[in-house]
Formats: structure tokens, sequence, C-alpha cells
């Protein structure tokens, strides 16, 4: 086991332990055809209501899709299948164009939306907060649509799959 008790903590360390916790894979859209699309591999994103229907997701505060999210108000989650592994790695480099070779369709506001997901939840922004280093956005979903694929998941810095359901009981 490793303990882990001041505050001068590695950075990378840090994130290694926080990395423990196992997530699925997103690609967050914003922007439209008159701006330009932008497009973050996040798995930060989490639920948060359901009654309205809210949900949050960040970004570290220097990425250069800040402005596009701002301008937009808008986001769409893209939850990745087990076969859009290649999407999370495009999404995660800083590249001149994203969107080379996604399949996407325009949804509400023109904001991309990506085809094959296991699930897509297109969100309106309704509050903006920096936290730390990083912009906390909580969005309200006014629209979603979700399918039984199977999900890419993410855990220990590695990308991993969905092994059989345990019995709970
Ligand atoms: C599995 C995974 C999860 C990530 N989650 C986040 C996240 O929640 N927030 C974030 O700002 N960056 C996250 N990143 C890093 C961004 O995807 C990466 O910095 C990307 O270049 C950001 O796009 P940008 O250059 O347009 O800002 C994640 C990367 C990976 C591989």
């Amino acid at each position: 086991m490793n303990t882990k008790s001041n505050t001068s903590w590695d950075k990378r360390d840090l994130r290694n332990a926080l990395g423990s916790f196992g997530t699925g894979v997103t690609v967050v859209t914003s922007g439209n055809s008159q701006s330009r699309f932008v497009g973050v591999t996040a798995n930060s994103f989490s639920s948060v209501s359901l009654e309205p229907p809210i949900v949050l997701w960040s970004l570290v505060s220097t990425s250069p899709s800040l402005e596009v999210f701002d301008e937009t108000g808008r986001f769409v989650i893209n939850v990745l299948a087990l076969q859009q592994m290649d999407l999370s790695k495009q999404f995660s480099k800083n590249l001149e164009d994203k969107f080379a070779g996604v399949e996407f369709i325009e949804g509400l506001g023109g904001v991309p939306v990506i085809q094959n997901c296991v699930a897509t939840f297109e969100c309106k922004t309704i509050q903006r907060t920096v936290v730390g280093d990083h912009v906390l956005f909580l969005g309200q979903v006014e629209n979603y649509v979700y399918t039984n694929k199977t999900p890419l998941l993410f855990c220990q810095g590695n990308y991993m799959q969905v092994a059989e359901a345990l019995l709970s009981n």
C-alpha cells in the first residue's frame, strides 16, 4: 500500500491515485459550423441530478478548446463504445482537425453528435465555475439517446473492457 499524507504531493503520483477510480470514456463536443467544432476526451463526466436532468464534466483551464465551449453555451457528452478507442486517442491529442474521419451529425445548436456511441447527451450549459486548474461545467440535458453497445472503460491509466456482470447478492 502507498500511504500519502502531506501536501508536497507529486502531481503525477496524485493523478495515479485518482486513476484508481475506473470510469467510462467520453468525448465532449461543442461549437458549430459557423465557429469551429471542438472535442475533448474526458472521463470527468458524472450525472448530478435527475429532476431536472443535470450532468457535469471539467476541462483544464489551459485548453485551447475552452473559448468555444464558453461561446457556444452548449456541449454534447458522447459516451464511447469499446470499438471507439481510436476516437478517445484522437480527441485526447492537440490536433489541427480532430474531426477528420469522424462520423457525426449536427444536433441542437449545430453541436456535433458523434455517431455509433453508447449514449449521447445534448446539454445546455447552466453553470460554469473555475475550480482550481479546471473549469467545471454543469449542463442541463435537453436530448439523449442510448443503446446497449459495450462501453469503453478507463482505469489505472489503461483502456479496459467490461468483464462479466457480478451477482450482487
Ligand atoms: C481517458 C482520458 C480522460 C481524460 N479526461 C479529461 C478531462 O476530464 N478533462 C480534461 O480537461 N482533459 C481530459 N483528458 C485530457 C484531454 O483529452 C487532452 O488534454 C486533450 O488534448 C484536450 O483537448 P484540447 O487540446 O482541445 O484541450 C483526458 C484524456 C484521456 C485519455
